[in-house]
């Protein structure tokens, strides 16, 4: 006799007839919540209610761990979940298939198991490569995001994208992988260098320019504060570009659709990044020029008034970001940007697609834009009243 309290499961799959397709079909939705907090106390109640196990496994950089990541830890330790910390150095250079293979080699020799919680704790290039690591490792663990920059905040931190660099591409190893929570301390914002704020602050920017008039304009209000790293104005920051990024993710959460808003200022900016080779210039400088660049393509085209475009360009300037070619920290010639697209366009079956702004909250995507037009957007001097 079976006893009544074994699960006993019963089935009667049909074989099917030999005419009929066979499909094989695996649907999910993810959801997960996105929690800004103030101070290490609020992060580890969060991170402990993302954690059933009681266990976590935390990837830091040497950077944050040397920071943030001890009271973290003690704070955990305090309401009863162990944890183990790896710190990876810091720097793009990290976010390689070098670093993933120790990281699963760490998980490998550990006792971190399926359920346990990975916590990815740092910028975007932690988030980028825990997350991957976390995808990969035992065909997908929980992992947590808590981000410590602004980018990693309002960007990297929300929707899943994770990935590790090849030499030949960057972000050429990688997976979309959705985590089970994020938890953006504002403390930890405090800390940035300034220029992280400024980068970090490009992509918000760009949020409110692709898809929020209101986010914008906070931006141009708040902004000294912003700068100043006030807690309260980085509060409301983050909580309004965090709520921008995940409703732009939820419509298309895996890239479908080419014609992505959230490209804008990237067709340039990644140009300008492979230039001068992903170093001199931050991923955000990079986009605030590309952004400047799109918005005056726009112009020429008479599709955005010139009043909208200053009001880009004076945030950009005001914010201390590139938007003129000879305030890139690094010569950049024009020609060699010209010839990055162009590779990029061979790539793409001759089409280079362009988020231009027609407006505080509007965009359209263009796939006409010509060589000549870039370089005209490309060489436009500083304005007037704006020269540093
Ligand atoms: N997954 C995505 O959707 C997505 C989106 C945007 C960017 N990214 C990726 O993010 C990466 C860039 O992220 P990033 O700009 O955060 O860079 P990063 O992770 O390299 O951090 C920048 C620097 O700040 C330091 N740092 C981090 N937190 C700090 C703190 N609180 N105080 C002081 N210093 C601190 C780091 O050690 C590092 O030196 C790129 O690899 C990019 O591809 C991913
Ligand atoms: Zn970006």
């Amino acid at each position: 006799m079976i006893p009544l309290d074994v699960h006993v499961i019963r089935d009667e799959i049909p074989v099917p007839r030999p005419d009929l397709p066979i499909e094989g079909r695996a649907t999910r939705t993810d959801s997960y919540p996105v929690a800004i907090v103030t101070g290490t106390d609020a992060t580890a109640d969060r991170l402990t209610a993302l954690a059933p196990q009681g266990r976590m496994a935390i990837v830091t950089d040497e950077t944050v761990a040397a920071l943030h990541v001890r009271p973290l830890v003690e704070a955990l330790d305090r309401r009863g979940i162990t944890s183990t910390v790896k710190a990876i150095p810091p720097g793009e250079g990290s976010k390689a298939l070098a670093t993933a293979v120790g990281l699963l080699d760490d998980l490998a020799h550990s006792s971190v198991g399926r359920r346990d919680l990975l916590v990815a704790c740092g910028g975007g290039v932690v988030l980028d490569t825990a997350g991957w690591v976390a995808s990969a490792y035992m065909r997908g663990i929980p992992y947590a995001n808590v981000p410590t920059t602004l980018l990693g905040a309002v960007d990297a931190a929300i929707g899943g994208k994770v990935a590790v660099d090849h030499t030949v591409a960057k972000n050429l190893i990688g997976a979309f992988y959705q985590p089970v929570g994020v938890v953006s301390n504002i403390e930890y914002l405090t800390t940035l260098p300034g220029r992280q704020i400024r980068a970090g602050l490009a992509e918000v920017i760009k949020k409110g320019m692709i898809a929020s008039p209101e986010l914008f304009t906070a931006i141009e209000t708040d902004l000294e504060a912003i700068l100043a790293q006030d807690t309260g104005a980085l509060d409301r920051l983050v909580r309004s570009a965090s709520a921008t990024k995940c409703a732009l993710v939820a419509r298309d959460p895996y890239e479908n659709d080419l014609r992505r808003p959230l490209n804008f200022g990237h067709t340039v900016g990644h140009a300008v990044e492979t230039v001068t080779g992903y170093g001199p210039v931050l991923h955000g400088e990079a986009v605030a020029f590309g952004m400047a660049v799109a918005a005056r393509i726009s112009l020429s085209r008479g599709w955005i008034s010139p009043g909208v475009c200053d009001r880009l360009v004076t945030l950009l300037h005001r914010t201390g970001l590139p938007h003129a070619i000879g305030q890139l920290g690094a010569e950049v010639d024009p020609d060699a940007v010209v010839a990055a697209l162009g590779k990029i366009r061979l790539i793409r079956a001759g089409r280079l697609r362009f988020v231009l702004p027609l407006d505080v909250g509007t965009v359209a995507i263009a796939d006409d834009v010509g060589d000549e037009e870039i370089h005209r957007a490309l060489h436009a001097p500083v304005p007037t009243g704006l020269a540093r």
